[in-house]
């Protein structure tokens, strides 16, 4: 009898994985190494020597313009004694120099200076990082498991009636939490928080319009009609493991979840309009606030959660199969990790 409710609603993943170093090398391996992160627009690599640094799966990387117009992306560490080569993340070099003692590398990742070395430089380049460009956005990946296009495509399809090259960025920022990624994906996929958390949101969206379809472990979307005279509409696109699509009747915003260790994670949004027509900067910066506030009374429960998930006396809840069909899902990708 047991077994049957069991199946009707499963267990949540054991808290431990919330926050220990173990259950991160397993994900940082097996699942955000194996898939693509958007690192940035390709509008930032304006010329020949432009960066993006950031971290990948626990590794600090960087992308870089070459003087063929490609961005290419390496490990941000020297092959002399390991110091980051670019310091900010974003920025120009004119030279990719080492600033601790100088070794001197071009935009392709070859070792092209080691003074007073006898080495063969040719055995010490960059160690590369794939790096792809979609529509005008930049990905990385350590090992994909596909192509990026192959990624991309049902989310790609899913996002068609948002033609990103005629969308203009209005906004961009980012957010770091002491929050473990998979504390801020289980929220992400329900819906059932809403009015609880979100009460601006439930004034705005029809909650029994809402619906949550998952795809395999790949992807997960979120509809919901606007209330009249509410604020939005929303179609929420989840590719998993941390890159959303987030499409309003106002616009889109790019959303990228990043862990950062097993308990930080850090989220990046680029929010696009159709146009930046400088008459609705107004009416376009109080729906991108509104938005930022629906995102920071998320951060806030993950927090308090993500506190409780250390603290020791939870370990594992139940789920709900009613309202929590996309957390099942996420969940499940995650546990395949650990097999
Ligand atoms: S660590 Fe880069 S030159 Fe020494
Ligand atoms: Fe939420």
């Amino acid at each position: 009898m047991s077994e049957v409710i069991a199946h009707v609603s499963p267990e949540t993943l054991p808290a431990e994985w919330y926050w220990s170093e173990e259950a991160w090398q397993v994900e940082r391996r097996e699942i955000w190494a194996k898939h693509w992160v958007l690192i940035g627009r390709e509008a930032q690599f304006a010329a020949p020597g432009d960066y993006i640094s950031t971290v990948l799966a626990g590794y600090p990387i960087f992308a870089i313009k070459g003087k063929d117009g490609t961005v290419r992306a390496f490990h941000n560490a020297c092959r002399h004694r390991a110091s980051p080569l670019v310091q900010e993340c974003e920025g120009h070099v004119d030279r990719l120099s080492c600033p601790y003692h100088r070794w001197l590398y071009d935009f392709e990742g070859r070792l092209k200076g080691a003074p007073t070395m006898e080495i063969d430089k040719d055995e010490y380049g960059l160690f590369p990082v794939h790096c792809a460009v979609w529509r005008g956005l930049v990905f990385v990946s350590h090992d994909p498991a596909m192509a990026l296009e192959s990624w991309l495509e049902d989310i790609a399809k899913a996002a068609l009636r948002y033609p990103l090259e005629e969308l203009q960025l209005a906004r961009e920022f980012t957010i770091e939490a002491d929050v473990n990624w998979k504390t801020y994906g289980d929220n992400y996929a329900e819906a059932w928080h809403i009015p609880t958390i979100h009460p601006g949101l439930n004034a705005s969206i029809d909650m029994a319009s809402y619906k949550i379809a998952t795809v395999g472990h790949t992807l997960q979307s979120h509809m919901a009609d606007a209330r009249d005279g509410g604020k939005t509409d929303g179609f929420w696109v989840w590719r998993l493991p941390g890159l959303f699509f987030n499409m309003y009747n106002w616009g889109m915003n790019v959303a990228q979840l990043e862990p950062t260790g097993p308990r930080s994670m850090r989220l990046t949004y680029r929010y696009f309009t159709k146009d930046l027509d400088p008459a609705k900067q107004e009416e376009r910066d109080a729906l991108i606030d509104w938005a930022y506030m629906v995102a920071k009374e998320d951060i806030d429960i993950c927090k308090a959660v993500q506190k409780n998930l250390e603290a020791g006396i939870y370990d594992r809840g139940r789920l709900s199969s009613v309202h929590e069909n996309g957390v099942i899902q996420f969940q499940e990708l995650v546990a395949s990790a650990h097999r």
